[in-house]
């Protein structure tokens, strides 16, 4: 619908008029939404009610200077110090000694693999270890039922979350809710489960810091502990959370909300990333070529697999749709009116699959269309590729992502040559 929109732009009504939204592929829009007018849309009442079970007071659900003073002291520990730490300790552990065993594995007994089980796994525990410092092996405890349920938790809270987040609340939400039953109790049982482990991290945190004298760099969750530290009589952001219980609570909504960052995105990235390798031969062939002229595995250098990661991520973006709601009324730059309490909407999968933005081969997998002359990765402005976001709120793991992406694509296909849905 949003192709055949002549402004790219479109709107919708709920029944009954209960709820009107208007979502746009129009890089103007996004702009305008993202950009110059970000103070005019956020998250909302109704998101931050569907979504209160799973991420609570978490940075992802917040508005205002709950989200700001969150923002501020996260950043912190998205510095180009603590990428480097990233991948020299974390990666390296993880994927030389988890990830690649684990191809070799596979590649050895002739077994098919569940690739994107096995990138969501290997993505968990490298944000449980670098975003709280502590060590998890789900990809290689393959079987353990425990972490079969804590993803399948994550999974369910998720989509329950994100459907409340379509729909206004009805009565009979609220009766499930009541009675404990249905939907209601599905995600109070997943909430259960996600609240054990991030609590169960939170322990651990805590044991590690009072074993250790690390002065290092501290991780993400140090900072939001020791912001949240009564002893120091906590900063601005502890102020919000007057009693210790509460305390601990958003601690908890701080590491779901990162586990949620971290586990899911570069999944999907990576997996359609190598889903489209195996159809493009040739494309594959360039990149084989590029990393294999880099001894090292340095993947700075890398401009083709930055190309072809972000090509994919075009057509197949983790994040296909995100919405803000309006404030007050406004008017987008092509004449849409927003009215206050509507949603505004964009899709970076729309946005992705536009003859107007990408040209005639807009639906091929063409790495080639975002290198310059010389061969160097050009960029494109963020409102046209809002695939990491734009604005204040864009993402703050992008960097560490893309690290992440880049080394384990060029590790993996230095290696082994992936049969996809192949059977040998
Ligand atoms: C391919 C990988 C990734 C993609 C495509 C992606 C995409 C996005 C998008 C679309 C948003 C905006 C969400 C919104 O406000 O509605 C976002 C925000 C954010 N992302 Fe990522 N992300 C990726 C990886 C990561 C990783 C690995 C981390 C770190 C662990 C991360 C941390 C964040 C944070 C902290 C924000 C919140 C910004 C804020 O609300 O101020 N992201 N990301």
């Amino acid at each position: 619908m949003l192709r055949a929109s002549p402004s790219s732009t479109i709107e919708a009504w709920g029944a009954l008029g209960a709820s009107h939204a208007v979502t746009t592929a129009d890089p103007a829009a996004v702009d305008h939404l993202l950009r110059a007018s970000f103070a005019n849309y956020n998250r909302g009442a109704q998101f931050r009610a569907a979504q209160s079970d799973l991420i609570g007071d978490g940075l992802f659900g917040a508005d205002g200077r709950l989200w700001s003073l969150q923002r501020k002291l996260a950043s912190y520990a998205f510095s180009s110090r603590s990428l480097r730490r990233f991948t020299e300790d974390v990666l390296t552990v993880h994927l030389g000694r988890r990830f690649l065993p684990f191809l070799d594995a596979a590649a050895g007994s002739g077994e098919a693999v569940d690739l994107q089980e096995a990138l969501r796994r290997f993505a968990f525990d490298n944000i449980c270890h670098v975003a709280f410092g502590v060590e998890s092996s789900t990809l290689l405890e393959w079987g353990d039922p425990r972490h079969q349920a804590l993803f399948a938790a994550f999974d369910t809270a998720v989509e329950i979350s994100f459907m409340r987040t379509l729909n206004a609340p009805t009565p009979v939400r609220k009766l499930t809710k009541l009675l404990n039953i249905g939907q209601s109790r599905r995600l109070r049982e997943a909430v259960g489960v996600i609240d054990d482990h991030a609590m169960s991290v939170i322990e651990a945190k805590g044991v590690s810091q009072r074993n250790s004298r690390d002065e290092g760099d501290p991780d993400l969750l140090s900072r939001f502990m020791a912001a949240m530290d009564e002893e120091d009589g906590g900063g601005d952001l502890a102020a919000m959370f007057p009693t210790p219980e509460a305390r601990r609570r958003f601690l908890r909504d701080v590491v779901v909300s990162f586990v949620l960052a971290g586990k899911d995105t570069t999944t999907s990235a990576l997996t359609w990333f190598f889903w489209l390798l195996a159809a493009n031969p040739r494309c594959e062939q360039r990149v084989h070529d590029e990393v294999s002229r880099s001894p090292d595995g340095n993947v700075k250098g890398m401009h083709y697999l930055h190309a072809a990661i972000t090509e994919a991520m075009r057509l197949y973006p983790p994040v296909p749709f995100n919405g803000r709601i309006a404030v007050a009324d406004d008017v987008l730059p092509d004449g849409t009116v927003v009215r206050a309490g509507w949603f505004a909407n964009y899709s970076a999968y729309a946005m992705g699959r536009m003859e107007k933005l990408w040209g005639e081969n807009f639906m091929e997998f063409a790495p080639e269309r975002w290198l310059g002359d010389s061969g160097e990765f050009a960029p494109v402005d963020a409102a046209r590729y809002p695939v990491f976001h734009a604005g204040p709120r864009a993402c703050l793991g992008k960097e560490m992502a893309y690290m992440q992406m880049k080394t384990v694509a060029s590790a993996v296909l230095r290696r082994v040559r992936l049969n996809v849905g192949g059977t040998g």
